[in-house]
C-alpha cells in the first residue's frame, strides 16, 4: 500500500516525521535508486526499494508488548556491565524491540516495548502528554502541603516539573503508598520529586501508560498488545483531587 514517504520512514523507526522531512530535503532518501526531495511523494514499502544514505530500510512488522519489568533489569539494549536486560525477558519474540522510555534498574512495572519508532516518538513527545502512573512506597507520611507541592510542580535539577496528580493509597507502618501521575520522563523523576519534599522512595512501580494498565500481568512476563490496547495509551482519566487517607 502506498503511503507518504515521511510516514513510511517514521513508521520504520528511522526518525520522527519532522526528522524524516529533513532527511528527504537533504536528498538522503532514494526510492528505487531515484533521489526524492518532494514532501508529497508516496511509495510502497513492500514493492519499492527505499534507502537512506544508500542503506536499505528494514520494514518489519510492527509489534507492541507490555512487559512487567522486575527490579534488577536494565532498559538499555546493551550493557557493558553484563547485567540482565529487559530484552532477555522477551522469549519467543524475534524482532528487535526497544523500550519506550526508561525505567531505573531498581524500578518495576509497565514497560512498553516496540519496533515502531513513530509510536514511541508520539508516546515520549511532551506535546501528547501521555500520562504515566506510578505507585511509590515512600518513607513516612507526606503532609497534604507536600503532596500539593508535588501536584503543582517542584524544582528538580533546576527545572520545575509539570503539574502532576497525586493521591495516597495506603498507609503502612512508617511508610505510605502514593500514586503519582506525571507526563514527563526526566531521569529518576519520581524519586527526585519525593526527595525534594523529604520523602525517600523505598519502592517504585509504574502501573500504567495512559489507561493501559499492567493489571494482573505477572512480574517478568509480557503480553502482546492489540490496537485497542494501544488506543488506551492516549486516553485520559478526569483529574483527581488530593485525598489523604487518615487513620
Ligand atoms: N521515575 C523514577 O524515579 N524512576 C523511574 O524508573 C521512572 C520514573
Amino acid at each position: 500500500m502506498e503511503e507518504r514517504l515521511q510516514k513510511i520512514l517514521a513508521k520504520a523507526g528511522i526518525a520522527s516525521r519532522r526528522q524524516a522531512e529533513q532527511l528527504i530535503r537533504a536528498g538522503r532518501i532514494r526510492i528505487n535508486d531515484q533521489v526524492v526531495v518532494e514532501m508529497g511523494c508516496k511509495a510502497d514499502p513492500v514493492r519499492d526499494r527505499i534507502t537512506c544514505d544508500g542503506k536499505p530500510i528494514d520494514f518489519e512488522e510492527k509489534i507492541y508488548v507490555l512487559l512487567n519489568k522486575p527490579a534488577g533489569y536494565v532498559t538499555t539494549l546493551a550493557d557493558p556491565q553484563g547485567r540482565p536486560m529487559v530484552s532477555d525477558l522477551l522469549t519467543g519474540i524475534e524482532e528487535r524491540l526497544f523500550p519506550v522510555g526508561r525505567l531505573d534498574l531498581d524500578t518495576e512495572g509497565a514497560l512498553l516495548m516496540t519496533n515502531d519508532g513513530e509510536l514511541a516518538n508520539r508516546i515520549l513527545h511532551p506535546r501528547f502528554e501521555v500520562n504515566k502512573t506510578y505507585e511509590a512506597l515512600v518513607a513516612g507520611f507526606p503532609a497534604r502541603e507536600k503532596l500539593a507541592l508535588l501536584e503543582q510542580g517542584i524544582v528538580i535539577d533546576g527545572i520545575k516539573t509539570r503539574p502532576a496528580r497525586v493521591r495516597v493509597l495506603q498507609r503502612r507502618s512508617g511508610a505510605s503508598l502514593v500514586e503519582i501521575v506525571i507526563h514527563e520522563g526526566k531521569k529518576r523523576q519520581v524519586r527526585k520529586m519525593f526527595q525534594a519534599v523529604d520523602h525517600r522512595v523505598l519502592h517504585l512501580k509504574r502501573t500504567a501508560y495512559g489507561q493501559l494498565y499492567l493489571g494482573h500481568l505477572p512480574l517478568g512476563k509480557f503480553k502482546i498488545l492489540s490496537s485497542d490496547d494501544l488506543k488506551k495509551i492516549f486516553s485520559y482519566k478526569i483529574p483527581f483531587t488530593i485525598k489523604n487517607i487518615t487513620d
